[in-house]
């Protein structure tokens, strides 16, 4: 019996959208975990609708019969949102590729769920404009994906998250009706932000087909700068100072010594700049070439050294050191992965005594510390506890919330941080979720294990 549902699941499915888009078996068992290895689940099948008339009879068949389904754009996320750790179906939107042409007049763009985010930047770097979020994992992220989950990422300082930019969405609800609102007006105050609610619902509330995104010029100039100071709190310090007198500052990323270290060793890089306890990686860009203003900045802030890049290869190869550490460390083992935020004044303290509390818990455990440090967002990442050990988790999510800070500054409760929620959000904002999610998803097919989970467990 336990095997013939899963069959019948995979044969109803391919009749609504073809046999060929239902993957079963091996076909399938690279979707059924995240790219850390941490989240390892198991599904009777993969379904890959192509329309939005297809997805709409995926869910009103699931959610006719109760069938539990996890929404997947690239797979890139790292909270275990994206994959069936309980049997669900895998609902792939990454056949949803439309991407609209672009409309200088109002500067946006509708692009498909399954869109990578490069796809998108180069489109609209094509026509002179460019999207404002940006993450190292743009060659397979989806804007599907990183609608529902509200992705942040390195530009978010200077251009706010996903959401920043969400102009209008096409979304299906769990019964099938389909939400379309992708008219792209910037004034339209006319209800709900039903945009403003999926977004970041991480595939609890509704399954994201198409987004208008909104679209920025492409500045004329960038230049990039790496710079290693004596401190973390010299380099904290250097940002900020940055950030106040240099004009477009766009990025200033935060990471250690040992950071460096490990992507230099892993990757036989040549090390950038002299040795030193912290770096901070910025990029300004502007109409005006903001290369001396910031090199001013810069030097007034005392670097230890620093190296300044204007050409795009010269920035690329700065920026490796800083977009290569994400994959440099999974190469050390699978990695605990604590995205957090602090409030600013709280940011420099928070770095040794993290640092203290994970190894108060398990001395064997390493800390890997980075992030968008002005964002107040710092990466958490421990390696050496096994993947479902969580105390380290608990141990750092608990100091967060004593400092005032969020437990996910970017990657999402998931299924990673459910357990902690009580610490970001009261007993009355829960009880408003709750009810969110039983209005749209009265059955609780959409994403069931993410977020909120079962009735009990939060
Ligand atoms: C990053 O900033 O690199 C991403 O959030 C991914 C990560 O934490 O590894
Ligand atoms: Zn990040």
């Amino acid at each position: 019996v336990g095997r013939a549902v899963p069959r019948s699941i995979a044969a109803a499915l391919a009749d609504l959208v073809g046999a060929r888009q239902v993957l079963v078996g091996e076909m399938a068992a690279g979707h059924e975990r995240d790219w850390t290895g941490r989240f390892v689940g198991h599904t009777p099948c993969v379904v890959r609708p192509g329309t939005v008339d297809e997805v709409a009879a995926v869910l009103a068949w699931c959610n006719d019969r109760g069938v539990a389904v996890v929404p997947q754009g690239g797979n890139t996320g790292l909270v275990g949102g994206g994959v069936p750790l309980d049997g669900e179906v895998v609902l792939s939107l990454t056949r949803l590729d439309s991407l609209g042409t672009l409309d200088h007049d109002a500067r946006q763009v509708t692009s498909g769920a399954g869109v990578t985010l490069g796809r998108l930047q180069d489109h609209a770097r094509a026509g002179g404009l460019r999207f404002a979020v940006d993450l190292a994992a743009r060659d397979s992220a989806t804007v599907g994906g990183m609608a529902a989950t509200n992705a942040g990422g390195l530009q978010a300082m200077a251009f706010g998250p996903m959401r920043a930019q969400l102009r209008g969405i096409q979304a299906v609800l769990a019964d099938g009706g389909v939400v379309d609102h992708l008219g792209g007006l910037v004034k339209d105050n006319t209800g709900y932000d039903l945009a403003g609610l999926v977004c970041g619902s991480e595939g609890t509330l509704a399954v994201v087909t198409a987004a208008r995104l909104h679209l920025e010029p492409e500045p004329a100039h960038r230049v990039t700068a790496l710079a290693g100071f004596s401190s973390v709190g010299a380099a904290i310090a250097a940002a900020r100072r940055v950030r106040d007198e240099a004009p477009g500052l766009e990025a200033a990323e935060l990471f250690l010594a040992d950071g460096l270290e490990l992507v230099v060793d892993t990757y036989a890089l040549p090390r950038p700049v002299a040795t030193a306890a912290a770096y901070l990686l910025v990029e300004v860009a502007g109409a005006a070439d903001p290369a001396e203003a910031l090199a001013a900045s810069l030097a007034a802030t005392d670097p230890v050294d620093a190296a300044v890049a204007v050409g795009s290869q010269r920035r690329a190869e700065l920026w490796r050191y800083r977009e290569l550490l994400t994959d440099a460390i999974g190469h050390q083992g699978v990695p605990h992965k604590l995205d957090v935020s602090l409030p600013a004044v709280a940011l420099e303290r928070f770095v040794p005594d993290v640092e203290a509390a994970v190894s108060a818990v398990d001395d064997t455990a390493r800390c890997w510390i980075f992030g968008h440090v002005l964002d107040g967002n710092l990466h958490v990442n421990v390696t050496g506890p096994a993947p479902h050990d969580d105390r380290v988790d608990a141990a750092v999510l608990e100091l967060v919330a004593e400092r005032g800070g969020s437990i996910s500054a970017e990657h999402g409760i998931g299924r990673a941080k459910r357990r902690w929620l009580h610490l970001a959000r009261g007993p009355v904002e829960v009880r408003a979720f709750r009810a969110l999610k039983t209005a749209l998803d009265p059955h609780g097919i959409l994403n069931p294990g993410v977020l909120l989970g079962a009735a009990s467990s939060s």
